[in-house]
């Protein structure tokens, strides 16, 4: 295994791309841009929609996906929907704007954005906050074209707050480490899975800057690799010193004394703290335990569900065997859960954007 030391780490941030952008057509009216994530780490592939419901596509076949990134492509689908069919099938309704039309379609179209995937608890989050911003907006302005430009406006600005918050994250996060520390994450929780920067990695690229990181072990998470190829090639990419490791290396690594903190996403809170992150992360909690690591989740107020008192209530998306198994053997049945449950007990600390919370205590980032 080839080690580089950490000092003379350049970190360039600026290498990262958007990975998701809502903007205007020549025709005016809006299109999403996005980064499609399959086709890494071998091809940057970034495509142009004008329909909502390819944003919809997108989010299910993870060509879009990471919580923070699913949520403002969700809220994208509806300012699309709106600055096209929307608008234009109200207007057609009288010959002014017909408010009660509009959100009569809106209606179905943010339930089929909602439940593209049912345990990002931002993609909820997202819609709802569209939907009452496109209400009070419909309370002053005079035509479902206006209402659509403020929704169109209300993504730029979801999109701008998901980069600060990231980056407050990240200052957060990198408080809780020591110089030089060697790293494990799971999954990508990167600029990936956000519009930019990342949770989990922004927490990283900001110790990095401070001298704090000297390497960061990415397991590849199994079945889709989110881990071997968009973790790898993010951080290559920072120029973040990376080791891969397959999921089943990670107890090996801890019992060597090579890794200093673990640090996750999160795709939704509990109110008590218990964290649904991707498929694999609470057996690395349990492994951080047993090895006395801290193990630490970074992730929006916004990834919180108050609402939720433990989670044993959070939903847990199911998805294809195909993408466990290529092709199907008879008589052999695949479970394919996309993501687990982390108990609170297993967890050191939640970073989020508005602070370091224990996690019993993580609702109280939703008081700020
Ligand atoms: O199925 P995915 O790739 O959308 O799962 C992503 C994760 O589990 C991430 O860790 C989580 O969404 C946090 S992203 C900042």
């Amino acid at each position: 295994m080839t080690e580089r030391p950490s000092s003379g780490i350049k970190v360039e941030l600026d290498a990262l791309p958007r990975s998701v952008d809502l903007v205007r057509s020549p025709d005016g009216a809006a299109a999403f841009t996005y980064l499609d994530e399959r086709f890494l780490p071998y091809e940057e592939r970034f495509e142009t929609t004008s329909d909502w419901r390819e944003i919809v596509r997108a989010i299910k076949t993870l060509a879009v996906r990471g919580a923070p990134a699913i949520g403002v492509a969700g809220a994208a689908s509806l300012a699309v929907w709106a600055s096209r069919e929307g608008a234009k099938a109200a207007a057609g309704r009288g010959c002014a704007y017909d408010k009660d039309a509009f959100f009569e379609l809106m209606g179905p179209v943010s339930d089929e954005v909602r439940s593209a995937r049912p345990t990002a608890v931002n993609l909820m989050w997202a819609v709802d906050r569209m939907k009452r911003f496109a209400e009070q907006s419909a309370e002053t302005l005079q035509s479902s074209w206006e209402i659509a430009d403020a929704m169109f406006e209300e993504v730029l600005r979801m999109e701008e707050e998901d980069i600060a918050s990231n980056r407050a994250i990240g200052a957060y996060g990198a408080t809780l480490l020591d110089h030089d520390s060697n790293v494990l994450t799971h999954c990508n929780a990167g600029s990936l899975a956000t519009v930019q920067y990342g949770t989990a990695l922004g927490v990283v690229y900001a110790a990095a800057k401070q001298g704090k990181i000297a390497r960061v072990y990415a397991d590849e998470t199994r079945p889709v690799g989110q881990g071997a190829r968009l973790t790898t090639w993010e951080l290559s990419k920072v120029g973040i010193p990376t080791t891969l490791i397959c999921d089943n290396m990670a107890a090996s690594l801890m019992a060597q004394g090579k890794i200093d903190a673990v640090i996750v996403g999160a795709d939704c809170i509990a109110a008590n703290g218990d964290t649904a992150n991707k498929i694999g992360t609470y057996g690395v909690a349990v492994l951080s335990k047993h090895h006395d690591i801290p193990f630490y989740v970074a992730a929006p107020a916004s990834t919180i569900d108050a609402s939720l008192t433990d989670g044993s209530d959070i939903p847990i998306e199911q998805r294809d065997p195909s993408e466990v198994l290529a092709k199907p053997i008879e008589g052999v049945d695949v479970w394919n859960p996309a993501f687990d449950v982390t108990p609170a007990g297993l967890i050191t600390a939640i970073v989020t954007d508005r602070g370091v919370f224990a996690p019993s205590e993580v609702v109280q980032a939703l008081e700020w």
